[in-house]
């Protein structure tokens, strides 16, 4: 039987990185002692009071359609979480809720691209960047962030890649797998070329609540930019609750009026119990994210110590979220071999990186997303396998 070119489009070409990460899966599930480290799901608990709020909307009926754009109560609290930590004065119809952010990226490369048009995307990039833009018959047109320059943005790079089919550029700002958060002077750069080319911007802010030390700064509130950012998130990291799939996009009036209407045949609004869960957690659980924060900030800062005392090993400190790059050469091997004979020698699954894209080659992901004692254990583990090499 055939099917759509579609399904050719969004294949991906890094699906091979995840090879070891099922694998690591798959033997922790048969019991044997693996230490994972190459996904990026929180292992905390969702807070208890999001649970208690969500089996009770579930008692009390909600539990039926609701509406395409989301509750007023969960948009007026991703309002209010974005005009305070933005200062970008937005108001309800400028939100609508997603099943994750995954699902608010897709729903924008639907509204905004079609076959011939190119989207620009910051690289090393999050791995479904790729079908996501290509999903509409899009080109995406990276923009390679190297090593050497920290994974940083230049202005020349930049421009360099715009040509007369652009229309959007994406990225994710606090990066994943980076970890690197563009700063004012690369976000200005992206604005000057945005409002001069009149393109698109999507950012992916959804380990924004995980910048460690600065202020976390939004495109969206840069002069001239309001009118063509959208900003997506989601409760996926922000509050240890990947599994409730609650995402955003907030964008200009016409941008929503075009989501709704894609998302009444895609997706039909999520379920109101959820959509309660998600406000109570926006509303409620700040204390939960500080403290979640200031772990990961002390897990990094440990790994980070750990890893620079192994010889061959170089980390590059994330100013955000839950992974570090690792650069591994100096063991002799190429990322995706370090990876496999890691694994093999000790149980430890790390990913590389280059999945992310080709200027990630030589290092590898590491997640700091498992307790202190399996962190500290992991880091044995590594550090005797790099003694074993030499
Ligand atoms: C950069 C980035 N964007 C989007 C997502 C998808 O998040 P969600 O669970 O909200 O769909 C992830 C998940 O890992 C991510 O790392």
């Amino acid at each position: 039987m055939k099917f759509s070119s579609l399904t050719d489009r969004v294949k991906g070409s890094a699906a091979d990185a995840w090879d070891l990460h099922y694998e690591a899966k798959q033997a922790r599930a048969r019991g044997e002692d693996v230490i994972i480290l190459s996904v990026g799901d929180p292992d905390f608990a969702t807070p208890e009071r999001v649970i208690e709020r969500a089996s009770q909307a579930m008692r009390d009926g909600d539990t039926h359609y609701t509406s395409i754009l989301g509750h007023s109560e969960l948009r007026e609290a991703i309002a209010e979480r974005h005009r305070q930590s933005s200062g970008q004065q937005i108001d309800i119809n400028q939100v609508i809720t997603t099943s994750g952010a995954q699902n608010a990226l897709f729903a924008c490369s639907l509204c905004l691209l079609e076959a011939g048009d190119e989207a620009i995307v910051l690289q090393p990039m999050y791995v479904t960047y790729e079908a996501t833009i290509q999903a509409p018959g899009a080109t995406l047109v990276p923009v390679v962030l190297h090593a050497e320059h920290g994974f940083r943005l230049d202005r020349e790079t930049l421009q360099n890649a715009i040509s007369e089919r652009t229309r959007a550029i994406f990225y994710a700002s606090p990066s994943n797998p980076t970890g690197v958060a563009l700063n004012r002077e690369e976000l200005e750069l992206i604005a000057e070329v945005a409002r001069r080319h009149d393109l698109w911007v999507v950012a992916d802010e959804v380990y924004a609540d995980f910048l460690y030390a600065e202020p976390f700064q939004h495109i969206a509130a840069l002069p001239g930019m309001a009118e063509r950012v959208i900003t997506i998130g989601s409760l996926s990291k922000s509050y240890a609750m990947s599994g409730w799939r609650v995402g955003w996009a907030i964008a200009p009036p016409p941008m929503i009026a075009n989501m709704e209407k894609l998302a009444l045949c895609m997706l039909y609004g999520l379920p109101g119990f959820i959509q309660q869960a998600g406000a109570e957690a926006l509303k409620h659980c700040a204390q939960d994210l500080q403290s979640m924060r200031e772990i990961y900030r002390q897990r990094r800062d440990f790994l980070f110590a750990a890893f620079s005392a192994i010889p061959g090993l170089e980390p590059l400190l994330p100013e955000a979220g839950m992974f570090m790059m690792v650069k591994v050469t100096g063991s002799g091997y190429t990322a995706a071999d370090f990876s496999r004979a890691l694994y093999q020698a000790s149980g430890v699954s790390v990913l590389d990186a280059t999945a992310f894209g080709a200027s990630a080659a030589g290092y590898v992901r590491v997640s700091y997303t498992v307790s202190e004692a399996d962190l500290r254990e992991a880091c044995k583990r590594i550090q005797s396998f790099m003694e074993n090499l030499q």
